[in-house]
Protein backbone atom coordinates (compact mmCIF):
# COMPACT_ATOMS: atom_id res chain seq x y z
CA UNK A 1 0.00 0.00 0.00
CA UNK A 2 1.63 3.22 -0.98
CA UNK A 3 1.88 5.88 1.89
CA UNK A 4 -1.08 8.65 2.31
CA UNK A 5 0.07 11.74 0.82
CA UNK A 6 0.33 13.06 4.85
CA UNK A 7 2.86 10.52 5.67
CA UNK A 8 4.64 10.79 2.89
CA UNK A 9 5.51 14.22 3.93
CA UNK A 10 5.93 13.38 7.31
CA UNK A 11 8.14 10.97 6.53
CA UNK A 12 10.31 12.93 4.30
CA UNK A 13 10.79 15.70 7.38
CA UNK A 14 11.70 12.50 9.70
CA UNK A 15 14.01 11.84 7.36
CA UNK A 16 15.33 15.16 6.70
CA UNK A 17 16.26 15.60 10.58
CA UNK A 18 17.55 12.26 10.78
CA UNK A 19 20.22 13.75 8.66
CA UNK A 20 20.47 16.71 9.85
CA UNK A 21 20.94 15.62 13.72
CA UNK A 22 19.86 16.84 17.29
CA UNK A 23 20.53 20.51 18.00
CA UNK A 24 19.45 21.47 14.17
CA UNK A 25 16.30 23.59 12.66
CA UNK A 26 16.17 23.92 9.29
CA UNK A 27 13.94 26.98 8.18
CA UNK A 28 12.34 26.43 4.55
CA UNK A 29 10.21 29.56 3.00
CA UNK A 30 8.13 28.70 0.19
CA UNK A 31 8.68 30.74 -3.11
CA UNK A 32 7.85 34.84 -2.72
CA UNK A 33 4.84 36.36 -4.82
CA UNK A 34 6.46 38.49 -8.17
CA UNK A 35 4.84 41.23 -9.91
CA UNK A 36 4.58 41.02 -13.18
CA UNK A 37 3.12 44.75 -13.42
CA UNK A 38 1.59 47.28 -11.85
CA UNK A 39 -0.79 45.44 -8.95
CA UNK A 40 -0.75 41.97 -11.22
CA UNK A 41 1.32 39.49 -9.78
CA UNK A 42 2.92 36.27 -12.03
CA UNK A 43 0.86 33.26 -11.53
CA UNK A 44 2.29 31.75 -7.93
CA UNK A 45 4.70 28.41 -7.90
CA UNK A 46 5.57 27.10 -4.56
CA UNK A 47 9.58 26.77 -3.67
CA UNK A 48 9.86 23.03 -4.49
CA UNK A 49 11.94 22.19 -1.83
CA UNK A 50 9.26 23.64 0.38
CA UNK A 51 6.73 21.41 -1.00
CA UNK A 52 9.04 18.43 -1.03
CA UNK A 53 8.63 18.57 2.80
CA UNK A 54 4.43 19.04 3.29
CA UNK A 55 2.19 19.38 0.18
CA UNK A 56 1.33 22.82 0.55
CA UNK A 57 0.87 25.33 -2.34
CA UNK A 58 -0.26 28.48 -0.80
CA UNK A 59 2.46 31.50 -0.86
CA UNK A 60 3.55 33.22 2.07
CA UNK A 61 4.47 29.74 4.20
CA UNK A 62 7.18 29.17 6.04
CA UNK A 63 8.26 25.22 7.16
CA UNK A 64 10.62 25.27 10.71
CA UNK A 65 11.44 21.15 11.01
CA UNK A 66 13.52 20.71 14.06
CA UNK A 67 16.12 17.86 14.44
CA UNK A 68 13.82 15.63 16.56
CA UNK A 69 11.00 16.35 13.54
CA UNK A 70 9.30 18.80 15.37
CA UNK A 71 7.32 20.97 12.53
CA UNK A 72 6.29 24.45 12.69
CA UNK A 73 4.19 25.89 9.87
CA UNK A 74 3.66 29.42 9.54
CA UNK A 75 0.96 30.39 6.86
CA UNK A 76 -1.51 32.71 5.81
CA UNK A 77 -4.28 33.51 8.80
CA UNK A 78 -8.06 32.96 7.63
CA UNK A 79 -9.21 36.38 6.73
CA UNK A 80 -12.95 36.54 4.59
CA UNK A 81 -12.14 39.73 3.23
CA UNK A 82 -8.94 38.60 1.18
CA UNK A 83 -10.29 35.37 0.96
CA UNK A 84 -12.98 37.06 -1.33
CA UNK A 85 -10.44 38.00 -3.67
CA UNK A 86 -7.88 35.65 -3.33
CA UNK A 87 -9.36 32.34 -2.63
CA UNK A 88 -9.86 30.07 0.41
CA UNK A 89 -6.36 29.93 2.70
CA UNK A 90 -5.72 27.08 4.97
CA UNK A 91 -5.40 28.76 8.07
CA UNK A 92 -3.14 27.82 10.97
CA UNK A 93 -5.62 26.09 13.00
CA UNK A 94 -6.66 23.41 10.42
CA UNK A 95 -3.19 23.07 8.94
CA UNK A 96 -2.10 20.46 12.03
CA UNK A 97 -4.80 18.18 10.89
CA UNK A 98 -4.77 18.46 7.00
CA UNK A 99 -0.76 18.90 6.68
CA UNK A 100 0.23 16.65 9.81
CA UNK A 101 2.53 19.24 11.33
CA UNK A 102 2.97 19.47 15.13
CA UNK A 103 2.08 23.40 14.97
CA UNK A 104 0.81 26.18 13.30
CA UNK A 105 0.84 29.74 13.41
CA UNK A 106 -0.33 33.24 11.15
CA UNK A 107 2.29 34.31 9.26
CA UNK A 108 2.22 37.68 10.70
CA UNK A 109 3.96 35.89 14.04
CA UNK A 110 7.16 35.10 12.36
CA UNK A 111 9.24 37.12 13.37
CA UNK A 112 7.72 37.56 17.05
CA UNK A 113 8.33 33.49 17.19
CA UNK A 114 11.45 32.48 14.91
CA UNK A 115 14.20 33.47 17.79
CA UNK A 116 12.23 31.38 20.53
CA UNK A 117 12.35 28.73 17.89
CA UNK A 118 16.09 28.58 17.46
CA UNK A 119 17.04 29.38 21.07
CA UNK A 120 19.32 26.71 21.91
CA UNK A 121 19.77 24.85 18.71
CA UNK A 122 23.41 23.99 17.72
CA UNK A 123 23.22 24.66 14.12
CA UNK A 124 21.22 26.54 11.73
CA UNK A 125 20.33 25.00 8.18
CA UNK A 126 18.54 26.26 5.02
CA UNK A 127 18.72 26.47 1.85
CA UNK A 128 21.99 28.92 0.88
CA UNK A 129 21.84 31.27 -1.96
CA UNK A 130 18.56 30.79 -3.16
CA UNK A 131 16.34 32.75 -1.46
CA UNK A 132 16.11 36.64 -1.64
CA UNK A 133 15.69 38.39 1.53
CA UNK A 134 16.72 34.61 3.81
CA UNK A 135 19.88 35.61 5.20
CA UNK A 136 18.89 39.07 6.08
CA UNK A 137 15.82 37.86 8.05
CA UNK A 138 17.53 34.92 9.29
CA UNK A 139 20.32 37.44 10.32
CA UNK A 140 17.74 39.72 12.51
CA UNK A 141 16.37 36.46 14.30
CA UNK A 142 19.89 35.76 15.50
CA UNK A 143 20.70 39.17 16.63
CA UNK A 144 17.58 39.57 18.46
CA UNK A 145 18.45 36.22 20.45
CA UNK A 146 21.81 37.36 20.91
CA UNK A 147 20.67 40.64 22.53
CA UNK A 148 18.95 38.45 25.20
CA UNK A 149 22.01 36.38 26.42
CA UNK A 150 21.78 38.21 29.40
CA UNK A 151 18.70 36.39 30.45
CA UNK A 152 19.88 32.89 29.24
CA UNK A 153 19.40 33.30 25.40
CA UNK A 154 21.49 30.38 23.58
CA UNK A 155 22.33 31.82 19.81
CA UNK A 156 22.80 28.76 17.31
CA UNK A 157 26.64 28.49 16.23
CA UNK A 158 27.03 26.95 12.75
CA UNK A 159 25.00 27.56 9.73
CA UNK A 160 24.13 24.06 7.13
CA UNK A 161 23.60 24.15 3.87
CA UNK A 162 20.13 22.46 3.67
CA UNK A 163 20.42 21.88 -0.56
CA UNK A 164 23.07 18.96 0.20
CA UNK A 165 20.84 16.50 1.86
CA UNK A 166 17.49 18.04 0.35
CA UNK A 167 19.23 17.46 -3.01
CA UNK A 168 19.99 14.32 -2.63
CA UNK A 169 16.87 12.78 -1.10
CA UNK A 170 15.13 14.66 -4.00
CA UNK A 171 17.45 13.09 -6.45
CA UNK A 172 15.71 9.21 -5.69
CA UNK A 173 12.01 9.61 -6.79
CA UNK A 174 9.67 7.19 -4.73
CA UNK A 175 7.01 5.62 -6.70
CA UNK A 176 4.79 7.87 -5.65
CA UNK A 177 6.70 10.79 -7.41
CA UNK A 178 7.75 8.35 -10.29
CA UNK A 179 3.46 7.85 -11.00
CA UNK A 180 3.06 11.84 -11.25
CA UNK A 181 5.51 11.78 -13.80
CA UNK A 182 4.59 9.55 -15.80
CA UNK A 183 1.32 10.65 -15.74
CA UNK A 184 2.68 14.21 -16.53
CA UNK A 185 5.31 12.67 -19.34
CA UNK A 186 2.09 11.28 -21.14
CA UNK A 187 0.04 14.23 -21.20
CA UNK A 188 3.15 16.08 -22.29
CA UNK A 189 3.37 13.33 -25.16
CA UNK A 190 -0.50 13.30 -26.13
CA UNK A 191 0.13 17.19 -26.53
CA UNK A 192 2.81 16.74 -28.99
CA UNK A 193 0.72 14.45 -30.72
CA UNK A 194 -1.97 17.39 -31.02
CA UNK A 195 0.30 19.99 -32.50
CA UNK A 196 1.96 17.98 -34.87
CA UNK A 197 -1.41 16.16 -36.37
CA UNK A 198 -2.47 19.96 -36.18
CA UNK A 199 0.15 21.38 -38.07
CA UNK A 200 0.42 18.79 -40.72
CA UNK A 201 -3.48 19.24 -41.27
CA UNK A 202 -2.96 22.87 -42.04
CA UNK A 203 0.11 23.29 -43.47
CA UNK A 204 -1.38 20.50 -46.28
CA UNK A 205 -4.56 22.85 -46.59
CA UNK A 206 -1.91 25.79 -47.10
CA UNK A 207 -3.54 27.98 -44.05
CA UNK A 208 -1.08 29.94 -41.87
CA UNK A 209 0.27 28.41 -39.60
CA UNK A 210 2.58 30.48 -36.89
CA UNK A 211 4.57 29.04 -34.09
CA UNK A 212 2.08 30.72 -31.70
CA UNK A 213 -0.75 28.24 -32.90
CA UNK A 214 1.15 25.60 -32.03
CA UNK A 215 1.64 26.92 -28.73
CA UNK A 216 -1.62 26.86 -28.28
CA UNK A 217 -2.02 23.24 -29.22
CA UNK A 218 0.26 21.91 -26.58
CA UNK A 219 -1.64 24.65 -23.77
CA UNK A 220 -4.96 23.19 -24.82
CA UNK A 221 -3.61 19.58 -24.22
CA UNK A 222 -1.70 20.14 -21.46
CA UNK A 223 -4.63 22.15 -19.18
CA UNK A 224 -7.59 19.82 -20.66
CA UNK A 225 -5.94 17.18 -18.59
CA UNK A 226 -5.40 18.61 -15.39
CA UNK A 227 -2.26 19.86 -15.46
CA UNK A 228 -1.25 23.48 -13.77
CA UNK A 229 0.85 24.95 -16.24
CA UNK A 230 4.27 24.11 -18.86
CA UNK A 231 7.05 23.17 -16.76
CA UNK A 232 9.27 25.68 -18.54
CA UNK A 233 8.79 28.56 -21.48
CA UNK A 234 7.29 26.43 -24.54
CA UNK A 235 9.88 26.67 -27.62
CA UNK A 236 8.26 26.29 -30.88
CA UNK A 237 10.84 27.00 -33.53
CA UNK A 238 10.33 26.67 -37.12
CA UNK A 239 12.84 26.56 -40.06
CA UNK A 240 16.06 28.37 -39.14
CA UNK A 241 14.52 29.30 -35.39
CA UNK A 242 15.15 25.75 -34.34
CA UNK A 243 19.24 26.83 -33.84
CA UNK A 244 18.62 29.38 -31.65
CA UNK A 245 18.69 26.88 -28.28
CA UNK A 246 16.26 28.93 -25.94
CA UNK A 247 14.06 30.33 -28.70
CA UNK A 248 10.52 30.80 -27.01
CA UNK A 249 7.57 30.26 -29.42
CA UNK A 250 7.23 33.25 -31.44
CA UNK A 251 4.92 34.27 -34.37
CA UNK A 252 7.32 32.83 -37.09
CA UNK A 253 5.38 30.97 -39.61
CA UNK A 254 5.34 27.32 -40.13
CA UNK A 255 6.67 26.59 -43.65
CA UNK A 256 5.90 23.51 -45.77
CA UNK A 257 9.15 21.57 -46.38
CA UNK A 258 11.12 22.98 -43.34
CA UNK A 259 11.30 21.17 -40.16
CA UNK A 260 9.57 22.20 -36.61
CA UNK A 261 11.28 21.86 -33.29
CA UNK A 262 8.67 21.69 -30.25
CA UNK A 263 10.24 21.36 -26.72
CA UNK A 264 7.51 22.04 -24.62
CA UNK A 265 6.24 19.84 -21.57
CA UNK A 266 3.84 20.26 -18.49
CA UNK A 267 3.74 20.70 -15.09
CA UNK A 268 2.12 18.15 -12.78
CA UNK A 269 1.18 17.86 -8.98
CA UNK A 270 4.56 19.59 -8.78
CA UNK A 271 6.36 17.56 -11.18
CA UNK A 272 7.91 18.17 -14.23
CA UNK A 273 8.20 16.11 -17.84
CA UNK A 274 10.78 17.53 -20.89
CA UNK A 275 10.20 16.61 -24.38
CA UNK A 276 11.55 17.79 -27.88
CA UNK A 277 9.88 16.45 -30.64
CA UNK A 278 11.45 17.59 -34.18
CA UNK A 279 9.08 17.27 -37.55
CA UNK A 280 8.87 18.19 -40.88
CA UNK A 281 6.05 20.87 -41.09
CA UNK A 282 4.17 19.58 -43.85
CA UNK A 283 4.72 15.66 -42.68
CA UNK A 284 7.30 14.14 -44.86
CA UNK A 285 11.33 14.60 -44.46
CA UNK A 286 13.64 15.60 -47.19
CA UNK A 287 16.25 13.78 -48.00
CA UNK A 288 18.80 15.99 -45.64
CA UNK A 289 16.67 16.32 -42.75
CA UNK A 290 16.43 12.27 -42.94
CA UNK A 291 19.26 11.87 -42.94
CA UNK A 292 20.32 14.19 -39.90
CA UNK A 293 17.45 13.52 -37.88
CA UNK A 294 18.64 9.24 -38.08
CA UNK A 295 21.47 10.24 -37.08
CA UNK A 296 20.32 12.35 -33.69
CA UNK A 297 17.66 9.45 -33.19
CA UNK A 298 20.65 7.00 -33.51
CA UNK A 299 22.56 8.99 -30.70
CA UNK A 300 19.67 9.21 -28.55
CA UNK A 301 19.42 5.55 -28.81
CA UNK A 302 23.34 5.05 -27.83
CA UNK A 303 22.68 7.03 -25.07
CA UNK A 304 19.80 5.54 -23.53
CA UNK A 305 21.77 1.82 -24.09
CA UNK A 306 24.35 3.22 -21.79
CA UNK A 307 21.96 4.30 -18.96
CA UNK A 308 21.73 1.79 -15.75
CA UNK A 309 22.08 1.43 -12.36
CA UNK A 310 25.88 1.50 -11.79
CA UNK A 311 26.70 3.52 -15.02
CA UNK A 312 27.92 6.97 -14.88
CA UNK A 313 25.86 9.85 -16.02
CA UNK A 314 28.85 11.26 -18.52
CA UNK A 315 28.38 7.78 -20.18
CA UNK A 316 25.28 9.03 -21.94
CA UNK A 317 27.07 12.34 -23.35
CA UNK A 318 29.88 10.42 -24.44
CA UNK A 319 28.36 7.64 -25.97
CA UNK A 320 25.99 10.05 -27.99
CA UNK A 321 28.95 12.61 -28.75
CA UNK A 322 30.56 9.71 -29.99
CA UNK A 323 27.56 8.28 -32.69
CA UNK A 324 27.34 11.84 -33.67
CA UNK A 325 30.81 12.93 -34.58
CA UNK A 326 31.34 9.66 -36.29
CA UNK A 327 28.16 10.59 -38.26
CA UNK A 328 29.63 14.35 -38.58
CA UNK A 329 32.03 13.39 -40.82
CA UNK A 330 29.95 10.28 -42.74
CA UNK A 331 27.94 13.32 -44.22
CA UNK A 332 29.88 16.10 -44.92
CA UNK A 333 29.29 18.18 -41.75
CA UNK A 334 32.98 17.70 -40.65
CA UNK A 335 35.65 17.60 -43.57
CA UNK A 336 37.87 14.49 -42.52
CA UNK A 337 40.73 16.09 -44.38
CA UNK A 338 40.66 18.87 -41.94
CA UNK A 339 39.62 17.44 -38.59
CA UNK A 340 41.16 13.75 -39.15
CA UNK A 341 39.58 10.75 -37.22
CA UNK A 342 36.73 10.29 -34.76
CA UNK A 343 38.68 10.45 -31.79
CA UNK A 344 39.99 13.57 -32.73
CA UNK A 345 36.85 14.94 -33.59
CA UNK A 346 35.65 13.99 -29.76
CA UNK A 347 39.28 15.05 -28.53
CA UNK A 348 39.50 18.60 -30.14
CA UNK A 349 35.93 19.12 -30.06
CA UNK A 350 35.19 19.52 -33.41
CA UNK A 351 31.93 18.72 -33.19
CA UNK A 352 30.67 21.60 -30.82
CA UNK A 353 30.34 23.64 -33.64
CA UNK A 354 27.20 21.35 -34.31
CA UNK A 355 26.58 20.22 -30.95
CA UNK A 356 27.05 22.71 -28.34
CA UNK A 357 24.85 21.51 -25.00
CA UNK A 358 25.05 18.24 -22.92
CA UNK A 359 22.93 15.41 -23.19
CA UNK A 360 21.42 14.88 -20.35
CA UNK A 361 19.83 16.39 -16.71
CA UNK A 362 18.15 15.82 -13.79
CA UNK A 363 14.60 15.74 -14.06
CA UNK A 364 11.90 16.28 -11.37
CA UNK A 365 10.09 19.13 -9.22
CA UNK A 366 12.43 20.83 -11.44
CA UNK A 367 12.94 21.10 -15.33
CA UNK A 368 16.25 20.92 -14.96
CA UNK A 369 16.50 19.11 -11.26
CA UNK A 370 18.36 19.36 -8.27
CA UNK A 371 21.21 16.98 -7.05
CA UNK A 372 24.92 17.54 -8.31
CA UNK A 373 26.46 16.02 -11.37
CA UNK A 374 29.92 15.18 -9.79
CA UNK A 375 29.59 11.67 -7.23
CA UNK A 376 29.83 13.11 -4.05
CA UNK A 377 31.44 10.53 -2.70
CA UNK A 378 34.59 11.15 -4.83
CA UNK A 379 34.25 15.18 -4.80
CA UNK A 380 38.04 15.25 -3.57
CA UNK A 381 39.48 13.42 -7.14
CA UNK A 382 39.49 16.48 -9.20
CA UNK A 383 41.41 16.38 -12.00
CA UNK A 384 42.21 19.77 -14.78
CA UNK A 385 42.47 19.89 -18.57
CA UNK A 386 42.96 22.63 -21.04
CA UNK A 387 39.73 22.80 -23.12
CA UNK A 388 41.01 22.89 -27.05
CA UNK A 389 38.24 25.07 -27.88
CA UNK A 390 38.45 28.23 -25.52
CA UNK A 391 41.85 27.60 -23.64
CA UNK A 392 40.13 27.60 -20.55
CA UNK A 393 41.54 25.69 -17.80
CA UNK A 394 38.21 22.72 -16.68
CA UNK A 395 38.42 21.10 -13.44
CA UNK A 396 36.58 17.78 -13.28
CA UNK A 397 35.41 15.41 -10.57
CA UNK A 398 34.11 12.01 -11.57
CA UNK A 399 30.45 11.98 -12.75
CA UNK A 400 27.62 10.85 -10.64
CA UNK A 401 27.19 7.13 -10.14
CA UNK A 402 23.40 5.99 -11.49
CA UNK A 403 21.12 4.50 -8.78
CA UNK A 404 17.56 3.23 -9.33
CA UNK A 405 14.79 5.99 -9.42
CA UNK A 406 16.76 8.59 -11.05
CA UNK A 407 15.01 10.71 -13.43
CA UNK A 408 17.19 11.95 -16.20
CA UNK A 409 16.31 13.67 -19.74
CA UNK A 410 18.55 12.39 -22.75
CA UNK A 411 18.68 14.75 -25.22
CA UNK A 412 21.13 14.89 -28.26
CA UNK A 413 20.81 17.18 -30.76
CA UNK A 414 22.18 18.75 -33.92
CA UNK A 415 22.25 22.33 -35.08
CA UNK A 416 23.77 23.74 -38.46
CA UNK A 417 23.62 27.33 -38.82
CA UNK A 418 25.45 28.75 -42.07
CA UNK A 419 29.04 28.64 -42.46
CA UNK A 420 31.63 28.24 -44.94
CA UNK A 421 32.24 24.43 -45.17
CA UNK A 422 29.17 23.08 -44.26
CA UNK A 423 26.89 21.74 -47.05
CA UNK A 424 24.65 23.68 -48.08
CA UNK A 425 21.98 21.37 -47.77
CA UNK A 426 22.18 20.99 -43.98
CA UNK A 427 21.89 25.13 -43.81
CA UNK A 428 19.48 25.86 -41.00
CA UNK A 429 18.24 22.64 -39.83
CA UNK A 430 17.85 22.21 -35.77
CA UNK A 431 17.07 18.76 -34.64
CA UNK A 432 17.07 17.43 -30.79
CA UNK A 433 14.91 14.65 -29.77
CA UNK A 434 14.13 14.51 -26.19
CA UNK A 435 13.00 12.11 -23.84
CA UNK A 436 12.84 11.69 -19.95
CA UNK A 437 13.91 8.21 -18.30
CA UNK A 438 13.47 7.08 -14.90
CA UNK A 439 17.21 4.55 -14.00
CA UNK A 440 15.79 0.91 -13.29
CA UNK A 441 17.59 -2.18 -11.85
CA UNK A 442 18.27 -3.38 -15.69
CA UNK A 443 18.44 -0.39 -17.50
CA UNK A 444 15.64 2.12 -17.51
CA UNK A 445 12.31 3.05 -18.28
CA UNK A 446 11.49 5.30 -21.30
CA UNK A 447 8.30 7.30 -19.87
CA UNK A 448 7.41 9.99 -22.82
CA UNK A 449 7.75 6.94 -26.00
CA UNK A 450 3.99 7.96 -26.23
CA UNK A 451 4.59 10.40 -28.94
CA UNK A 452 6.70 8.21 -31.48
CA UNK A 453 10.36 9.08 -32.32
CA UNK A 454 11.25 7.19 -35.43
CA UNK A 455 10.88 8.67 -38.97
CA UNK A 456 8.72 6.51 -40.07
CA UNK A 457 6.44 6.59 -37.14
CA UNK A 458 6.16 10.13 -37.47
CA UNK A 459 5.26 10.48 -40.77
CA UNK A 460 2.47 8.11 -40.48
CA UNK A 461 1.35 10.05 -37.69
CA UNK A 462 1.21 13.36 -39.48
CA UNK A 463 -0.86 11.22 -42.32
CA UNK A 464 -3.41 9.91 -40.04
N1 LIG B 1 13.48 22.35 -21.86
C1 LIG B 1 14.70 22.56 -21.22
C2 LIG B 1 15.63 21.48 -21.50
O1 LIG B 1 15.42 20.69 -22.38
O2 LIG B 1 16.59 21.31 -20.81
MN1 LIG C 1 15.76 18.97 -21.06
MN1 LIG D 1 13.48 20.23 -23.08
Amino acid sequence: MHPTHTTLYTQRRFELSRQMGRGAVAIVPTAHEQTRNRDNDFLFRHDSYFYYLCGFTEPNAWLIISGDGHTTLFCQPKDPDREIWDGVRLGPQAAPQTLDVDAAFSITELDARLPGLLDGCASVWYAFATHKGLETRIDGWLGHLRSKARLGALCPWSFNDLCGVLDDMRLIKDVHEQAIMRHAAHISACAHIRAMQWCAMRVRAGLDVREYHLDAELLHEFRLNGSQYPAYGSVVAAGANACVLHYRAGDGCVHSGELVLIDAACELDGYASDITRTFPANGIFTGPQKSLYELVLASQEAAIAAIGVGARLSDLHDASVKVLSQGMLDLGLLDKNKVGTVSDVIEKRHYFQFYMHKTSHWLGMDVHDCGTYFEPSEMNQVSTRVDPLTGDTLRERPSRILRAGMTLTIEPGIYVRPAPNVPEVFYNIGIRIEDDAIVTESGCELITRDVPVGVADIEALMRA
